[in-house]
């Protein structure tokens, strides 16, 4: 009789989005079957277009804040609108993905005892007090807000991840995701950097709110999904929250300068007023990933941002 190896098989939520789809692309290179589950709000089939045919993928059209029966070893749990413009369209919605979608996922999880990650956010800690933002900062997190859907619905779900942890035996992980960018960003998705890129593509003005004196950090996404393969791989003690991003700090007018400069655009600078509630500074301390994952990112800005812009270019060309 011959050895059965069964190959692991593993649930991506959110698998048609800018992460979710890079996430499949990944797991399906590392040997794994690959259910992805999406329900398309900000998601497309573009994006896993050339998994379609690959015999140990499958794409699966389910909304999270339905139940799911599917067999699987792993999930990571990614479901969630993750730019304002996106998550603020429709917030009773946002936060029942965020919160239903965690119960259903966990559910599954539960009866299948499968080790399950959730992609958290670094907006857990709000306009955050402490600089850089390390795991045990509770937050600042306004809960009436336009941004509360996305803050409030990730910081609930965290809740209840711990106690099906607590509760159940549950093996969870949770990422801390900060600022992460690359090619398949929703071109209108008003985040910084798809929208620095596509107006400096376009030759319009570039927009920046305040000054541009507010920090951020940006993480690649190539770095981002080795963190969170990492994260799965992590021993039954080890459930995070972990903090995964990229600890070089920018402010946003310098972002809008090398993007200018890679471009090789004519655009010019304009400035607006911050919206409510816009975080002025954000970095990760990444001790923990730094001890517990062995990793830290390697793509600096200038390294990513060509290939984003790579993408945008052919992107914008194929719509013209
Ligand atoms: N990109 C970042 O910088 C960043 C930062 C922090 C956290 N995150 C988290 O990572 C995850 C992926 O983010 P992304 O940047 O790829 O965003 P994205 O919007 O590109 O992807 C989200 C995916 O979830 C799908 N989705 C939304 N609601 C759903 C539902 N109810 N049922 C099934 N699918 C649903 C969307 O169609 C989309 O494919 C999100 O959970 C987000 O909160 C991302």
């Amino acid at each position: 009789m011959h050895d059965y190896h069964p190959t692991k098989r593993i649930l991506v939520t959110g698998g048609t989005g800018f992460l979710g789809s890079h996430l499949c692309d990944r797991l399906i290179g590392l040997g794994y079957d690959v259910l992805c589950v999406d329900n398309f709000f900000t998601g497309s089939k573009r994006n896993v277009e050339h998994l379609l045919s690959h015999p140990r993928f499958e794409l699966m059209r389910h909304d999270v804040t339905f139940p799911l029966y599917v067999e699987v070893d792993e999930i990571y749990n990614l479901a969630c609108p993750a730019s304002p413009i996106h998550y603020q369209h429709d917030p009773v919605q946002t936060t029942k993905t965020s919160v239903h979608g965690a119960i259903n996922m966990l559910g599954l999880a539960k009866r299948l005892r499968a080790k399950i990650l959730q992609a958290s956010t670094s907006e857990v800690y709000g306009d955050p007090n402490v600089h850089p933002q390390t795991e045990d900062y509770w937050g600042n997190v306004n809960p009436i807000g336009p941004r509360s859907c996305y803050d409030e619905g990730k910081r609930c779900a965290e809740t209840l991840f711990f106690d099906y942890y607590r509760q159940h035996k549950l093996q969870i992980k949770v990422a801390r995701i900060f600022n992460t960018y690359g090619p398949r960003m929703h071109p209108s998705d008003g985040r910084v950097v798809s929208n620095f890129i596509v107006q400096a593509l376009r030759g319009e003005d570039i927009t920046i709110y305040g000054e541009g004196r507010q920090t951020r950090s940006f993480c690649y996404m190539d770095d981002l999904l080795d963190g969170l393969v990492r994260l799965m791989d992590t021993g039954p003690d080890f459930t995070g929250p972990v903090n995964l991003g990229n600890p070089c700090e920018f402010t946003i007018r310098q972002l809008a300068e090398q993007v200018i400069e890679l471009t090789g655009s004519s655009s010019k600078l304009v400035f607006q007023p911050l919206p409510a509630d816009d975080p002025m500074q954000r970095q990760p301390n990444i001790a923990l990933a730094r001890q517990q994952l062995h990793w830290e990112p390697k793509v600096q800005l200038g390294e990513g941002l060509v290939h984003t812009i790579a993408y945008f270019d052919k992107l914008l060309s194929e719509s013209r």
